[in-house]
């Protein structure tokens, strides 16, 4: 299901599902409800990919016919959505792992510079959580996932993995050499950046897609 490059801090989803929901929210024409419908579907599978080798305990338990020693997330796990976008990634990562924390950032690119501005953020007072997943579907020039680290790393979360739809060399390239603890994980690497910071192919304004606002 999941190709690294040779960066081992990327993972880029390689999986037959993956290409089809990817081709659903890449296309112009879907309209929002489908956009929706196939950019959780990438969520379930990339938090799949992305939550594999997270620590676990043994627990005993009792099945119905004997005991057994089990395993159980050992780990406390935090969902961070960067507003808006990322809201669309938020309730099927959710199902995997109901027991996670929600903490919403709220970033947007500035249209004239593209850099990122942070005009909201939802973290908690104590240091709740091991493992924090951003969640945004577009890693572009990477600054808002990098604000978005530099937030998490003061705040004092160790381990930050970020979970994109699509990403951008020149993001990765960011993220990587400015985080180098990262683990990114996406199902495409696109081409690059036009002149207006926007990904090529890409897939558009996935905020704008999702919530009908375009
Ligand atoms: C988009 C996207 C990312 C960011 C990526 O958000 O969802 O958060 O841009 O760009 P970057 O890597 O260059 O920082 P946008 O600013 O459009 O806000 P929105 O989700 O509210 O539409």
């Amino acid at each position: 299901m999941m190709a690294s490059m040779p960066d081992s801090h990327i993972h880029v989803l390689d999986h037959a599902l993956v290409a089809h929901h990817l081709t659903v929210v890449r296309d112009r024409t879907t309209p929002s409800p489908l956009f929706r419908a196939s950019l959780a579907q990438l969520a379930t599978m990339i938090s799949v990919s992305a939550t594999a080798d997270l620590a676990l305990r043994d627990l005993k338990i009792e099945t119905p016919i004997r005991s057994f020693v089990g395993k159980r997330l050992r780990q406390r796990i935090g969902l961070v959505p960067i507003l808006r976008a990322g809201v669309g990634m938020v309730e099927a990562v959710l199902k995997l792992i109901p027991t996670a924390e929600v903490w919403h950032l709220g970033l947007y690119r500035d249209e004239s510079t593209a850099e990122p501005v942070h005009y909201y953020s939802k973290l908690p007072p104590r240091q709740a959580v091991d493992v924090a997943l951003i969640l945004d579907p577009m890693l572009a020039t990477g600054g808002s996932a990098c604000m978005a680290c530099q937030s998490l790393t003061d705040w004092g979360v160790t381990e930050i993995r970020l979970l994109s739809v699509i990403a951008a060399p020149e993001g990765i390239q960011k993220v990587t050499s400015e985080f180098s603890g990262v683990r990114i994980f996406t199902c495409a690497v696109d081409e690059r950046l036009n002149d207006e910071k926007f990904i090529v192919p890409g897939l558009g304004d996935a905020g704008d897609r999702l919530f009908n606002t375009v």
